[in-house]
This record gives structure tokens, C-alpha cells and sequence, in this order.
């Protein structure tokens, strides 16, 4: 029977232990210490119970009859319970790359919106990723949020890709540096940023159930190359493992990815959550590297719940495992600062119009000018009537859509057109085209939605110019079903495109499609899904307020038999008919690698975009530096405006014996005053000059000859030189 004597024991016995473990806590928040010992001591000090509970992650939602936690910001991605008596705080997880967005609810968040990550990328200028990321951690810590579920890395392996806006194209080191930037401006708001879909999580049909097939070598250089080189430039708190199987296993399961190549060979030392709904087992998911489950209830089973408590007891997962999982996750809460730097909800302190001036700021640069016959572009002020057509121009720009969906103040401008479950709504931006370009232009603007071709037609017969708005709405968990631009847009396009020879498409896209009409308009422009000031950033560039200065992160086929995979693997099939994915048919071809392979010509091939100057190059040097190339050459804008130009240095090996003919090694952006001329001096990455040998588990430069090619696009060489380089290896994590 317990005495009083008994009960006063105890609370002496938990005084002491709470006075103890406070001091400990204050040891461990010492900042002097650096994160890695700040975690081990806080690990020290936890009981099993709260090393669980920082593994274990929910919805912070209510969802399936399951409240949000208590403590979780509303409609938001996740959360995790922080502990109190140890100074940690609880994890407020959101998405994602072009924003803070909100879950589906009745009363979003209205928060600023990037640029879709794709027209990030066709920015080609590393500094907008990281003032477009330093945006959005700052509205995610206004919005009270610790974690931010970006940046997206995937690469465009398959131009159907439903998620293909969240990624950064489809080169390895072009998408690694841009959203390495972007992680690295959200982590400089002492936030968590997270890499993911790691990996290989190329498609959206079929991706609980698909397998991946890919030889190690072949990843390596290609989409866990993209995660490499966004990892170490943006050192990102965590990585979120896909939900797709690779060679057999499961991303969050997979030992060969978690354990082997991103925390051995890359020596990763942040954690590794899964995607919702994406663990399968506890330990095996435990033992091959996965560090925290997340959002509850989303998957089967609380596998990283009471089982892993077991499963630990029992000795099936080793209890230094469990520290080690708590600890990378602590590791990288001390790295960012979220101790300091505590978060609250303070929405109304986002500066909403400074913040849109960023997003419109990336948006001018990756806008992309693909065709601009007789110089129709930049806009002549002289036109009397232009027909404004589609595209929901008079009232906004399109949104991608699906859990990275960002509400914008005073909601969409247009009523969705579906779906009504997830991965809808579709979401307008309230940033009109049409206003825009009245607010610069003297003409007479007329709209209409251009659904009847022919009511589009004749309004443009009876004007001057006519601009048709096209889009293509895309969104997580569904594919494109081709690349055709959907609901008979192309037939209204050819028709007042034969009705008026002046005309400008502009279109509002997730990711490549087609032109059957392409040579009877007069120019092109890939506005992609442009963000919160979309409306004015397409106005800017075509009126030539601003250069057209984007360039395609991927490349634009002429038609589906074009590529890897004509027919997307998995279509039709039902929710457990597994299927594998078979990406050793182009290897680390991806893009524009597999059409020179293949010897196709695009419709547009990556690194294309026209600009309203010229540019001319000279003195192209290269030579070997660090173990690697440095290339130099003279960039002059030799037209009468101002502009800004993308020299792209691409490297050859003399004799062949890569996946492809030749590969992006680097690159620079420059802005120059008419006449302007400077030296651009470009680092070749040494990884594109290597091969993988994964028998020896190293990069290998074999010596002999390399072609430097400087070009305007991977289809526009401007010159070459020849550069001898010696043999070199080095370690997987290297370069
Ligand atoms: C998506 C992730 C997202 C997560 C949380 C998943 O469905 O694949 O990108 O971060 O949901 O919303």
C-alpha cells in the first residue's frame, strides 16, 4: 500500500529530476556547442518515450476522422510534438516549394505564391531561387511553421509528369544548384528546409505501388545527382523519401538510398522523413534508414509508433538506432536554429506587396520566349484593338495544384473547374494579364474565354493583334495524359491564328506540350504557372519592359513517340496492380541527353529562349583547374537594348563512351546595357565530366581529350575548344 511518505518521496524524486534534466537541457542548448553535440546531449536525456515521439509525425489536419493535434497549426502538413522539459520545440510541418500552402479548407491561408519551381529554374539564375526561397521561409515563419516541405528535385524524366512545375527541369545540375539555392533561402529563416521526392518519383500514376528500375550507375548521374548538388549547397535539415519502390524496396525502406548512398556516401547527417503515407513497415523502414514516419494517419499502420517502442524493447531495432534517428532530428532543429528562433503565427506581418515583388521578380526571368517571327515581340504601342483570348486572362494566371497548392488574398478569380476532391481546386491568381497590358498599352482590349474557336476567330479578324492565353492545369497524383494542350485549345489557337496573323500564345503550363499550330503564330511565350504577380510579369516582358531572359530547364518534344516511354507505364492499372518502371531505357539520358543520343530534334530544346537583344561570344578559353575545367569567355550584347544572356558551357568527352553526347557542365547569367561587354568565367562541375564506376563506388575522369562547347542552347553552339584532361577519382560524396 503506497504511504504518504511514499508520495512525497516521489515528488522530491521528480523535483530533483526536473531541476537535473533542466540543467541539462540548458547544457544542451548551450550555442556554443555545435549541433551535433547539442543533440547527442539533448538524446542523452530523453526517455524512450520522447525519442518516439520525435520519430512519429502527424496530419495537422483533421482527417479521417482523426483530429489535427492540439498544439498543430490548422490545415497544415505535419506536426510533431516538441519537449517541453528539454527546451525542444514541437515541429509545425507545411508545404511547399512556391509557397505556404494551406490543405484543403473552406478558410485558406492567403499567402504570396513563386513562380511554379520549373520557371524558377528557367530563370537560370541562382540568386532568384534564393531570394524566392528566403521569401516564403519568411511567410512560413510568420504563418508559425518550422518545417517547410521544399524544395522539390525530381527530374523531368518524363514530360507528362504531373508534378513536373514543383521540379527544376530536367538536368541534374541545373535543378541541384537552382533548388539547392531556394533551400538555402528558406534555411536562412533559422527554418528546416526538405529535399524531396527521394527518389526517383518521376511519375505520378501508379506512384504508391511502382517499381524503379535503375542501375546504380545511371541514378548516380542523374536524379540522385540532381539531390546531391542540391544537398550540398543547400544543406537542407531533412530529406522526404518518395513513395515510389526503387530496384525492389520501397524509397523509405530502401537501404541502398537512405543508409548507403545518402548518409554513407554523401555523409548526410540530417533526417530522413517519409513522405505521407509512403512508410510500410517498421523495422525494416527503422533499420534501412528512415529517421522519422510522418503525417498520421496517412499511413496503414503508427509504424514508427508503440511498434518501433517494441520493436526497440525487443531488441529487432537496436536502441542506438532510435537515438540516432531522434538525433538527426534534433541535429538539424540545433543547425537551423529553431531553438533560438522560436515560431509564431503573426500573418499579419507578412509584407504581402514586397513579397509579391519577389515573386514577380523571378517571374520576369523565367518567362521564356520561344518563337518571335518578324520581331512581333516586344509589343508595338500602336495597335488600335487586341483580342485578349482564354486562359481566364481578364481576371488572373493560372496555379499548380495539389498539396503545394498556395491560396492567394481573396481566393481564386475563377470558380473551379475541378476536380472537387483532391488534388483540386484549381486556383487563379488574381493578377490579370489583361489589366496589366491595359495599364501599359494604348490599344482597345477586348476579352473573351475563347471556349467557341470560332466566336475567338472572328474576334480577332476584326482586330489588330490577338493574344491567346493557353493552359494546362497540373497537379500532384495525376499525369498528363499527353502532351496536348487540353480542351480543344489547339483548335481555337489554329483558328485565330488563321484569322489574324498576328499572333502571340502565351501559355500557362506545368510542363512541355505540344504545337500543331506553331508556324502559323507569330510568337510564343511559356509564361509556366508565373505566381502571385503572374498578370504583371507577362505584361512586362511583352511589352519589353523587361528582357526576355528564360531559358527551358526542359526540353519541349515534338510528340510523345519521342520519348523514353511513348505510353506511361501503370495507366489504367488499379490501386495494388504493381508494375515496374523500367528507367534504364535511357539511363542518365534524361532530356535533351536521351533526344542527341537518339538523334531527335525537339520542338524546343533545352536552354532555348529567345531574347529581345543579341548577343555575340569570343575568346572562349578553357583550362584545367581544381581537378576540373574553368571556362572563360567574352560575352558582348551587341543588339540596341538592354538584355540579359545565359551562355551555357556544355562538356564532351573526345571518343564518346557517356550516356549521351554531351552534358550542361555550367553556366552564367549576365545582364548587359546595350553595347555592354564582359568576361564570364564558368566552373565546370567536376561530376560532369565523370563517370560513375559503381564497381569501384567512385567518380572516375578518365584523361584524354574534352570538347568545350559554349552555346545559347543545347541545340545552338556558338563555338568549342579542345581542353586535355588528366585522369582523376574521387569518392562518391566528392567532386
Ligand atoms: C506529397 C508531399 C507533401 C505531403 C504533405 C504528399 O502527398 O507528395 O510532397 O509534402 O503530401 O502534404
Amino acid at each position: 500500500m503506497k504511504t504518504k511518505g511514499d508520495k512525497m518521496n516521489k515528488r522530491w524524486a521528480m523535483a530533483l529530476s526536473a531541476a537535473l534534466c533542466t540543467q541539462f537541457a540548458q547544457l544542451a542548448l548551450a550555442a556554443e556547442a555545435g549541433p551535433d553535440e547539442r543533440a547527442a546531449k539533448a538524446v542523452a536525456a530523453m526517455t524512450m518515450d520522447e525519442k518516439i515521439q520525435t520519430v512519429f509525425g502527424y496530419f495537422s489536419t483533421d482527417f479521417k476522422g482523426t483530429p489535427k493535434p492540439k498544439d498543430g497549426v490548422p490545415n497544415s502538413a505535419g506536426f510533431v510534438q516538441g519537449i517541453a522539459r528539454l527546451g525542444i520545440p514541437h515541429q509545425q510541418l507545411t508545404d511547399a516549394g512556391v509557397g505556404v500552402a494551406t490543405q484543403r479548407s473552406d478558410k485558406p491561408r492567403e499567402r504570396t505564391s513563386l513562380p511554379a519551381g520549373i520557371l524558377t529554374a528557367a530563370t537560370w539564375n541562382p540568386q532568384l531561387g534564393f531570394a524566392g526561397g528566403a521569401m516564403i521561409g519568411s511567410e512560413a515563419r510568420l504563418s508559425g511553421e518550422n518545417v517547410m516541405l521544399a524544395g522539390g528535385v525530381n527530374l523531368t524524366r518524363d514530360a507528362r509528369n504531373g508534378r513536373n512545375f514543383e521540379y527544376g527541369g530536367e538536368d541534374p545540375l541545373l535543378a541541384g544548384t537552382m533548388v539547392g539555392e531556394q533551400i538555402r533561402g528558406i534555411q536562412s529563416n533559422h527554418i528546416i528546409a526538405t529535399v524531396k521526392h527521394y527518389a526517383f518519383n518521376d511519375q505520378e500514376t501508379g506512384r504508391n505501388i511502382l517499381d524503379v528500375k535503375i542501375a546504380d550507375a545511371a541514378g548516380r548521374m542523374s536524379d540522385l545527382l540532381a539531390f546531391q548538388i542540391a544537398i550540398e549547397k543547400g544543406d537542407p535539415g531533412s530529406v522526404m523519401c518518395s513513395y515510389n519502390r526503387v530496384n525492389g524496396d520501397y524509397a523509405c525502406e530502401n537501404d541502398y538510398l537512405l543508409n548507403q548512398v545518402l548518409k554513407r556516401d554523401w555523409g548526410y547527417k540530417g533526417y530522413v522523413m517519409s513522405d505521407w503515407g509512403a512508410t510500410h513497415s517498421t523495422i525494416p523502414a527503422a533499420l534501412r534508414g528512415l529517421d522519422q514516419q510522418s503525417g498520421w494517419p496517412f499511413d496503414l499502420s503508427p509504424y514508427f509508433n508503440g511498434a518501433l517502442k517494441e520493436a526497440v524493447i525487443d531488441g529487432h531495432v537496436p536502441e542506438k538506432r532510435l537515438d540516432d534517428m531522434a538525433r538527426r532530428v534534433l541535429r538539424s532543429m540545433y543547425a537551423n536554429g529553431l531553438m533560438e528562433h522560436p515560431v509564431k503565427i503573426e500573418g499579419e506581418k507578412i509584407d504581402l506587396a514586397a513579397n509579391g515583388k519577389v515573386s514577380q521578380a523571378d517571374a520576369e526571368e523565367g518567362i521564356v520566349l520561344l518563337k518571335n517571327q518578324d520581331r512581333l515581340l516586344p509589343l508595338a504601342n500602336t495597335y488600335k484593338t487586341i483580342a485578349i483570348i482564354g486562359g481566364h486572362a481578364d481576371v488572373g494566371v493560372l496555379s499548380g495544384g495539389g498539396s503545394a497548392q498556395v491560396y492567394p488574398v481573396g481566393g481564386s478569380p475563377v470558380a473551379n473547374e475541378g476536380p472537387d476532391g483532391f488534388p483540386g481546386p484549381t486556383v487563379y491568381l488574381p493578377s490579370s494579364p489583361l489589366k496589366a497590358l491595359a495599364a501599359r498599352m494604348h490599344a482597345k482590349f477586348v476579352y473573351i474565354d475563347g471556349k467557341d474557336a470560332a466566336a475567338a476567330a472572328k474576334l480577332a479578324a476584326a482586330s489588330d493583334l490577338a493574344i491567346v492565353f493557353a493552359t494546362q492545369w497540373t497537379a500532384e497524383s495525376v499525369d498528363q495524359k499527353n502532351l496536348a494542350l487540353p480542351n480543344n485549345q489547339d483548335v481555337t489557337i489554329g483558328a485565330v491564328a488563321a484569322a489574324n496573323p498576328h499572333t502571340v500564345v502565351v501559355l500557362e503550363t506545368g510542363s512541355p506540350v505540344t504545337m500543331p499550330w506553331l508556324k502559323n503564330v507569330g510568337a510564343v511565350v511559356e509564361a509556366w504557372f508565373p505566381g502571385s504577380n503572374g498578370g504583371e510579369a507577362i505584361a512586362r516582358v511583352l511589352t519589353g519592359e523587361v528582357d526576355a531572359s528564360g531559358r527551358l530547364p526542359a526540353t519541349f518534344p515534338m510528340s510523345e513517340a519521342q520519348l523514353p516511354r511513348p505510353a506511361i507505364d501503370g495507366t489504367g492499372l488499379g490501386e495494388h496492380q504493381r508494375f515496374s518502371v523500367d528507367y534504364n531505357i535511357e539511363g542518365a539520358a534524361v532530356g535533351y541527353k536521351w533526344f542527341e543520343k537518339k538523334g531527335l530534334k525537339p520542338l524546343f530544346a533545352f536552354g532555348h529562349g529567345l531574347s529581345y537583344t543579341t548577343f555575340t561570344y569570343a575568346d572562349l578559353k578553357a583550362a584545367p583547374k581544381d581537378g576540373s575545367l574553368a571556362v572563360s569567355f567574352k560575352v558582348t550584347n551587341s543588339g540596341a537594348r538592354d538584355g540579359k544572356a545565359v551562355p551555357q558551357v556544355y562538356v564532351s568527352k573526345v571518343g564518346g563512351g557517356w550516356e549521351a553526347p554531351k552534358r550542361l557542365g555550367g553556366w552564367d547569367k549576365l545582364a548587359l546595357k546595350a553595347g555592354e561587354s564582359r568576361v564570364a568565367q564558368v566552373a565546370v562541375d567536376s561530376r560532369t565530366l565523370a563517370v560513375f564506376d559503381a564497381k569501384a563506388r567512385k567518380w572516375k575522369i578518365a584523361g584524354g581529350d574534352y570538347i568545350v562547347t559554349l552555346a545559347q542552347a543545347s541545340d545552338a553552339p556558338v563555338s568549342t575548344v579542345k581542353v586535355h584532361v588528366a585522369a582523376r577519382e574521387f569518392a562518391p560524396g566528392g567532386h
